[in-house]
């Protein structure tokens, strides 16, 4: 089978690493891809976004799966691209198609969404700019901290916590009136603050059944103990302590099954992975955010926890028959840390020469921003490497991540020392 892989992260480095192993695989080819995807199939110089040239060379190559790594071309619809072009709808795409995808693409949908299927989630309002009015004296009837989100995708930026009032109720004008995150805070949900600790869960599905992969924990902010900016995640554990057996019923029944239901009932097609970004709030999860992929760098700690042959789960969802599937999933704890640009998630600087990458030993490196100048490996990203380890607990997973992690350097590298010091 020939597969092509979107993407250029951590999470598509770790998803090719996986799919290379898989027996079912002619040739697997990564667009763009990065340093350490080469590793595993060619590179195809093509953006995530560039659909008339995935079209060319997917039919000029004789791909036979098209699996979406990031939520950018989803949400543009390349699902529905290929479903209406004559000669790529038999390829399968693993991936919502657009209507779906608004799970992820609009805050507000998701918001209806849940709702509407008695999914937990906070309590919120929407605003648009003619209801700007309404929407400060909403603010004014809360209590802080105000969580305030921009309806459309603003690469991890469109959400912001505001401890006060007057804080909120300027960000509040600055997204509707003055568009602060451009078309993408056209409309802006408003909601309840939920006090508690996060987990990332998902599910593979084919639209009718599913598979619960293993669920994650990831660390969000750039400075230890959780502070700072947001990034795109400096690292991620999984298996989560708190989410015992008790808890991840709950998370099942109240809400990974739900959500499936309910795209099936809402007639929204859906072949692929769902995130869903979850809050424990006294042992009760809520739905803070979905995601119509995987998380990054969620995935460099779940795939590795996967024992079944992923190609095999792929074919599964695309032929409609997940439900004669079952998931087998290692015991092990997976720490990841990732390895950042000094800088980063603000300006960075790129193309510094990465050393170290050979003395890794006993850990998986997954790479997010690097490439290959004139055969040397450079930095090309804010978030560089993701180391990952397997261990027999957390605390050993982790000591085996930073021990190796410490050995790859590139000027300005940072890492968070503090991965999994909540749990
Ligand atoms: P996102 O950019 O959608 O991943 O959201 C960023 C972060 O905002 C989440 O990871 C949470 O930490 C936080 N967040 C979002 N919604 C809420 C909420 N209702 N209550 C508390 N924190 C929230
Ligand atoms: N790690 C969070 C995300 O992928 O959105």
């Amino acid at each position: 089978m020939k597969i092509l892989l979107l993407g250029s992260g951590g999470r598509e480095h770790a998803l090719a690493w996986k799919i290379s192993q898989s027996p079912l695989l002619g040739k697997l080819f990564i667009a763009p891809g990065n340093a350490g995807t080469s590793q595993f199939g060619d590179n195809v110089p093509l953006s995530v976004n560039d659909f008339a040239g995935i079209r060319k060379f997917v039919l000029e190559t004789g791909i036979d799966m098209l699996v979406v790594g990031p939520e950018d071309p989803l949400v543009k619809g390349i699902h529905d691209f290929f479903l209406a072009d004559n000669e790529l709808k038999k390829i399968p795409v693993i991936g919502p198609t657009a209507a779906a995808a608004r799970l992820e693409g609009s805050k507000d949908f998701a918001k209806q969404f849940m709702v509407r299927h008695g999914i937990p989630t906070a309590a919120y309002e929407t605003f648009d700019p003619s209801t700007l009015k309404e929407g400060l004296e909403f603010i004014r009837s809360l209590k802080p901290p105000y969580v305030l989100k921009a309806d459309g995708l603003a690469a991890g930026k469109g959400v912001v916590i505001c401890q006060s009032e007057e804080e909120a109720l300027d960000e509040l004008t600055a997204m509707l009136k003055d568009a602060k995150f451009g078309q993408a805070s056209a409309r802006v949900v408003v909601e309840e603050f939920l006090s508690g600790i996060e987990c990332s869960c998902f599910v593979i599905t084919d639209g009718n059944s599913y598979l619960v992969l293993p669920e994650a924990k990831d660390y969000k902010k750039i400075g230890e103990g959780d502070t700072g900016p947001n990034t795109g995640g400096m690292g991620s554990v999984s298996p989560v302590s708190f989410a015992d057996e008790a808890f991840l019923k709950k998370v099942e029944e109240r809400i990974l099954k739900p959500t499936v239901e309910g795209l099936k009932n809402d007639g929204l097609d859906y072949t692929g992975f769902i995130f869903a970004g979850l809050m424990n709030v006294k042992g009760d999860p809520f739905v803070i955010e979905y995601n119509c992929r995987l998380g990054d760098p969620e995935t460099e700690s779940v795939i590795p926890r996967i024992k079944n042959d992923l190609i095999e789960l792929l074919v599964a969802v695309a032929e409609r028959k997940l439900d004669i599937q079952t998931i087998q999933i290692d015991p092990h704890v997976c720490a990841t840390v990732m390895l950042v640009s000094r800088g980063y998630p603000d300006a960075y600087e790129k193309g510094k020469t990465i050393s170290g990458e050979k003395k890794v030993e006993g850990s998986l490196v997954f790479h997010a921003g690097t490439a290959i100048k004139q055969g040397e490996l450079i930095t090309n990203g804010g978030r560089v490497i993701a180391v990952t380890s397997f261990g027999k607990s957390m605390h050993e997973a982790l000591a085996l991540t930073y021990s190796n992690a410490e050995k790859i350097e590139f000027e300005g590298r940072y890492y968070r020392k503090d991965i999994g010091f909540d749990l």
